[in-house]
């Protein structure tokens, strides 16, 4: 064991990586309760790029400087055994050049908007177009593709990272200088609470989101299609062939799409709903039943069966999107070695609806000066 462990961090050191990113589980690699750095990288301007280490209450969590990624996230099974259930890579050069936003922070505003174009206060605006014809994730150069400013801190029986970015005025397209912090929190239970705060001096959009890879039984294990999942929406937001919302709040009931009550997520996969086939499986914006609430509420259970592992979402906001991780196609090797294909993971991301800037009945995403975006999603994790 000893000898094993020296071994990894010799390999480490020579592939010039920092040891702590290759811990598998030692209460000594995921740093104790207290937050804790190393290097992970370098970017090609010789930029660092850090990597912290939390853990509280059964989870450990790894942070990167750059996009806020997660880069791993290890909950025990019901035996107790540790397993990272988030893809990533091991290295800083994947997540630059190669990375379909693993683990990262999005924004300014998370998912789709037509043409990457819309008008806000009479001024028509043209963001950055990444995704065919339309805009993602912020663009060419969206949040997930920069260095946050990290600041570390114990609170009670908490302990958490406050992550700082600000967007200058004209980045990427969008209005307004935002300043954005976002602050990650593992409670003694465990529980992993993102809180998002931005402020702005222009009128502009905002939709903040994280874009973990799930997969409960660990990353490199395979498909999630024997996932069972639970979604409390009655509707959801059917899309064109570029995944942006027609504009209809069509039912769940008697499609594909209803996971109001707990089902396998390869159960109606293979369905052949037109929705389906032009988004290669599940890519589609959830209207959650509860709407826009002050508080989180629970929105949406997964759990693998075999290990027993559970994660519970609870959100203040109107929409999740779940992604069946349709476009991973065998191209990327993630941090346990383990090639990624197609449906090796999913993601639930809690935002607002996709285009809401060009659709005036979706909840406004608008973001005023003197006004704070705040919002919070909370993952707890059972076995
Ligand atoms: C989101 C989108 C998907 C895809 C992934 C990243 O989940 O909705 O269509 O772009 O991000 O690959």
């Amino acid at each position: 064991m000893e000898l094993n462990r020296r071994t990894v961090i010799a390999g480490a050191a020579a592939a010039g990586l920092a040891a702590t990113t290759l811990g598998t589980g030692t209460a000594e690699a995921a740093g104790g309760k207290t937050p804790s750095k190393k290097l992970f990288g370098k970017l090609a301007d010789g930029t660092k790029v850090y990597i912290w280490s939390l853990a509280n209450g059964g989870t450990k969590l790894k942070v990167l400087s750059w996009g806020g990624v997660v880069q791993s996230l290890e909950i025990p099974d019901r035996h107790g055994h540790l397993a990272n259930v988030s893809l990533g890579f091991d290295n800083i050069e994947d997540y630059v050049a190669k990375t379909p936003y693993f683990g990262a922070l999005i924004g300014r505003y998370g998912n789709r908007i037509g043409k990457g174009q819309f008008t806000l206060d009479g001024k028509s605006y043209q963001v950055s177009v990444n995704d065919g014809v339309n805009s993602l994730h912020g663009g060419t150069q969206g949040f997930d593709k920069h260095v946050w400013d990290v600041e570390p801190f114990t609170k009670g029986s908490d302990v958490g990272l406050h992550l700082h970015y600000t967007s200058i005025d004209g980045e990427m397209g969008y209005p307004g200088t935002l300043k954005v912090k976002v602050t990650y929190t593992l409670d003694k239970h465990g529980s992993w609470t993102i809180d998002y705060e931005a402020t702005t001096d222009k009128a502009t959009v905002v939709n903040l989101t994280s874009h973990v890879y799930w997969n409960l039984a660990g990353e490199g294990s395979g498909t999630i299609e024997d996932h069972e999942l639970q979604i409390a929406a009655a509707r959801y937001t059917p899309t064109d062939t570029g995944l942006i919302p027609t504009g209809e709040l069509a039912k769940v009931s008697g499609t594909p799409f209803d996971f109001r009550k707990s089902k396998a997520v390869g159960r109606d996969i293979r369905a052949g709903h037109v929705q389906q086939i032009q988004a290669k499986g599940f890519d589609h914006n959830w209207v959650l039943d509860k709407g826009i609430t002050a508080k989180p509420e629970h929105v949406a259970t997964l759990r693998e069966p075999r290990s027993g592992r559970t994660l519970k979402i609870a959100t203040d906001q109107p929409g999740l999107q779940f992604y069946s991780g349709n476009f991973l196609d065998g191209t990327l090797t993630g941090t346990g070695g383990s090639v990624y294909r197609q449906g090796d993971a999913l993601c639930l991301e809690t935002q607002h609806f996709p285009d809401s800037p060009n659709q005036p009945s979706f909840p406004t995403t608008t973001l005023r000066p003197g006004q704070t975006y705040r919002t919070r999603t909370v993952h707890t994790f059972g076995s």
